[in-house]
């Protein structure tokens, strides 16, 4: 199907009846689908490229890559075929090397920045940031951590320690655990008088909170190099190469927490490049499998004896089927360029955004660095407040018209595959104006 049918809608109403109807059966057992699911219930059949077919025959844009996942587009064919390769010869043997696993292991440590050289496979984003705070604690002997308002690590135990706990299921944090805020550029809590950011007093916050609030016993500063769930808050350029050196003077790890923002989405194998910063933990997820579960905990060569202690033996992790989608994955990003891609797009999205900006009031901040964009939408510039009405309706409409994506209230976030053409990165932005100027018109 060409560009010019894309997006295809056949049905009078969207989602259309078989996928309305096919939801009313899942829900009446299935409990917790998320709030995009609920304000859009759509039921997909089939993925191919940067396009998804619903039950009824529409076919959408995907401007999320599911949900930060398929960054190489649906059902990669290079990614499939590995998969069903070892889906026929060789699905699990506990953590017994493979020659799979050595070439993913070898490829991974390559690619990725200065000497995270310590590897341990896991199944999801959650699991290895567990494993990255075993590590924090076993390689220092320490067992507090700072962490940061409004990142999100997972739903395990100590992954939902590191962030806003949930009324339904808190006040449960684990003892150790603080948390700190981070400079937003949008909406800063510490300013100079020219009104610029003021990252030297953030790292003098979180001096006053080793002081006060922790037994001096942290291991590690764990966080979200771009926070993704938060809506796309990129920090200000200071911050992370003054974050490196503040963790060194006090002896402290820097835990970049890579799940959502590693494997190419920002242009760059890891988010933390743009910076020219190198952790000493990283998680990886989402993207390194391209849908297939398989996801890392990568840390410095010179961990290697902490890393070791904590084992890494689980049922899933590192299995062929996980090692091959990952090994193929990286191979696509090298073999098709696509970080220089995501580079590229990143200037026409600029644009585009920028664009917006300066024509929907309701916008009221910006931001992209590769694939990972969010729009903020405001009621009003001055006081910024959030319009959240506008973020659910703008959601909707967009998705009617075609665009399958996940933005999170009035925050729109977006994070397309990276293999995405201009043109079609074009179409998609078209409709996210065209939603934006809509519901403007009939809110304000
Ligand atoms: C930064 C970050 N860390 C960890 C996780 C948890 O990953 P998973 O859902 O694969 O357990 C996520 C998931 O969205 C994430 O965005």
């Amino acid at each position: 199907m060409g560009l010019a049918q894309l997006p295809r809608l056949v049905t009078k109403d969207i989602p259309g009846p078989k996928s309305t109807a096919m939801h009313q059966r899942a829900s009446a057992i299935m409990k917790g689908y998320s709030s995009q699911v609920k304000l859009f219930p759509v039921c997909f059949e089939k993925g191919e490229g940067v396009t998804l077919t619903d039950v009824d025959g529409n076919v959408y844009l995907d401007f999320s890559s599911g949900i930060y996942v398929t960054n190489l587009g649906h059902c990669h064919p290079k990614v499939s075929e590995a998969v069903a390769k070892y889906a026929k010869t060789l699905m699990n043997c506990h953590d017994f090397t493979t020659q799979v696993k050595t070439e993913l292991l070898e490829k991974l440590v390559d690619v990725l920045p200065g000497d995270l050289g310590a590897v341990q496979l896991y199944d999801s984003g959650t699991t290895a940031v567990e494993a990255g705070i075993r590590l924090c604690r076993a390689a220092t002997g320490r067992h507090e951590f700072l962490s940061c308002f409004r990142d999100f690590h997972g739903k395990t135990g100590h992954a939902v320690s590191l962030a806003r706990m949930k009324p339904s299921y808190g006040p449960t944090r684990a003892p150790g655990f603080y948390m700190v805020p981070r400079p937003d550029p949008y909406r800063p809590h510490f300013t100079h008088a020219d009104g610029t950011i003021d990252t030297d007093a953030y790292l003098k916050l979180y001096d006053e909170f080793l002081a006060e609030a922790t037994t001096g016993q942290v291991a590690a500063v764990v966080l979200e190099p771009i926070q993704g769930w938060a809506g796309s808050i990129f920090p200000p350029d200071d911050f992370f190469p003054k974050l490196r050196t503040w963790c060194d003077e006090r002896n402290i790890l820097l835990f970049a927490d890579e799940v959502l923002t590693g494997v190419g989405r920002t242009g760059t194998w890891l988010a933390m490049e743009h910076w020219d910063v190198v952790p000493d933990v990283v998680t990886l997820g989402k993207g390194l499998g391209n849908g297939f579960p398989v996801t890392a905990m990568v840390a410095r060569e010179s961990f290697g004896e902490a890393v070791e202690s904590i084992s890494a033996s689980t049922s899933y992790g590192g299995n062929p089927m996980a090692c091959a989608a990952a090994l193929a994955s990286i191979e696509v990003i090298e073999e098709e360029k696509l970080l220089e891609n995501a580079k590229c797009l990143e200037v026409l999205f600029r644009k585009r955004l920028d664009r917006m900006k300066a024509e929907h009031p309701i916008v009221g901040d910006v931001r992209v660095l590769g694939c990972l964009m969010g729009v903020e939408l405001v009621r009003d510039r001055e006081t910024q407040e959030p319009f959240e009405e506008a973020g659910k309706l703008v959601y909707q409409r967009a998705f009617q018209k075609g665009l399958a994506w996940v933005p999170a209230g009035h925050i729109l976030r977006m994070s397309p595959p990276i293999i995405m053409d201009e043109a079609t990165a074009a179409k998609c932005m078209d409709i996210i104006d065209e939603s934006i100027g809509e519901v403007e018109r009939e809110l304000t």
